[in-house]
């Protein structure tokens, strides 16, 4: 019998996703006898459900803030317990999309053209916004600097620049970036090998929490991509640069924009969604593995690497 503890809900925004992901993963997991699972939300009793537990592996299904982010990889480290998904290191960088960036800049790979904004520094609009022009060009995208979902991102033009950023101001920080138009390609990769590529088409303004999350917003799934085996060569070939270079493990999902020929790197996501219904398992389930045998390969690559 293998005992799971599968952590979900968690403090981040993602919070009601991660648990519908749980949801999904239970129903699959627990009908089968080789599995002892439990769920739980990792809160100041972690340590102590941990221990009394003794699980043979955590399956890690958290998103953002402390579940996606190093800090419950930290704690899971130091209590020498197997886990799934990108370790400490890993998911700090790669939740943090100005450091990301510089990691993904630095190694050749394009990414949108961008400015960190810190609210308390900036005070002089006329220089912000010449600054803004000279550098990045309108439109252009404000977003958290890690955040998930597409919560708090926003594209604005010159003229609703200010009201958009003041949205904002709680973070403190923002990034602010080239805005790429195009279109929306998604790459995940499993234990260092491409899963597949999906490209998404949404009905509204752009790939939103709304385009993201509620079927009415009839977001379409394109799968196979429409690429050129060239073309589709070049995209998975950086999907697996970025994935390696940020050192992750288990499974990743990078998001591009495809505009004139170039993939922009938006980011890499360590804890892509997992629903039955989300990207990667609508990718696997494209190359004939199921969401339950998808779940056992991200569990057997957190046994196989630690
Ligand atoms: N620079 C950009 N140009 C065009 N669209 C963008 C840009 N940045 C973000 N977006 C849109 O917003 C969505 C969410 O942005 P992303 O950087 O992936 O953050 P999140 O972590 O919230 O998913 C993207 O999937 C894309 O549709
Ligand atoms: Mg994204």
């Amino acid at each position: 019998m293998i005992k799971i503890l599968i952590l979900a809900g968690g403090y981040s925004k993602e919070r009601e996703i991660s648990i519908k992901t749980a949801k999904s993963v239970f129903n699959e997991l627990n009908n089968d006898k080789n599995y002892n699972i439990k769920v739980t939300n990792p809160d100041g009793q972690f340590v102590k459900v941990l221990r009394k537990f003794k699980p043979n592996a955590v399956l890690n299904l958290l998103h953002g803030r402390y579940g996606e982010d190093g800090y419950i990889q930290a704690i899971l480290e130091s209590e020498k317990v197997k886990y799934t998904h990108s370790g400490v290191l890993s998911s700090s960088l790669a939740i943090d999309k100005e450091l990301s960036k510089k990691i993904f800049i630095k190694n050749n790979i394009l990414t949108p053209k961008y400015l960190k904004y810190t609210y308390r520094d900036n005070k002089n609009k006329l220089k912000l916004i010449n600054n803004l022009k000279k550098k990045i060009g309108f439109p252009l995208v404000i977003k958290p600097l890690n955040e998930g979902s597409s919560v708090n991102v926003f594209i604005c033009n010159r003229y609703n620049f200010f009201k958009t950023l003041r949205k904002l101001i709680d973070y403190g920080e923002v990034l602010i970036e080239k805005y790429i138009p195009g279109r929306e390609i998604q790459v995940a990769i499993l234990a260092d090998e491409v899963l597949g590529a999906i490209e998404l088409k949404p009905t509204r303004k752009f790939y939103d929490y709304e385009a993201k999350y509620n079927p009415k917003a009839r977001t379409e799934h394109i799968i196979p991509v429409r690429l050129s085996k060239n073309k589709y060569q070049e995209l998975i070939k950086i999907a697996l640069k970025a994935h390696k270079i940020l050192k992750c493990r288990g499974v990743t999902r990078s998001d591009f924009r495809y505009y004139k020929n170039s993939f922009y790197l938006l980011e890499t996501n360590t804890q892509p969604g997992m629903t039955s219904l989300s990207l990667v398992p609508e990718i696997a389930k494209f190359n004939n593995i199921t969401f339950k045998n998808l779940i056992k390969k991200i569990l057997k690559d957190a046994s196989i690497n630690k």
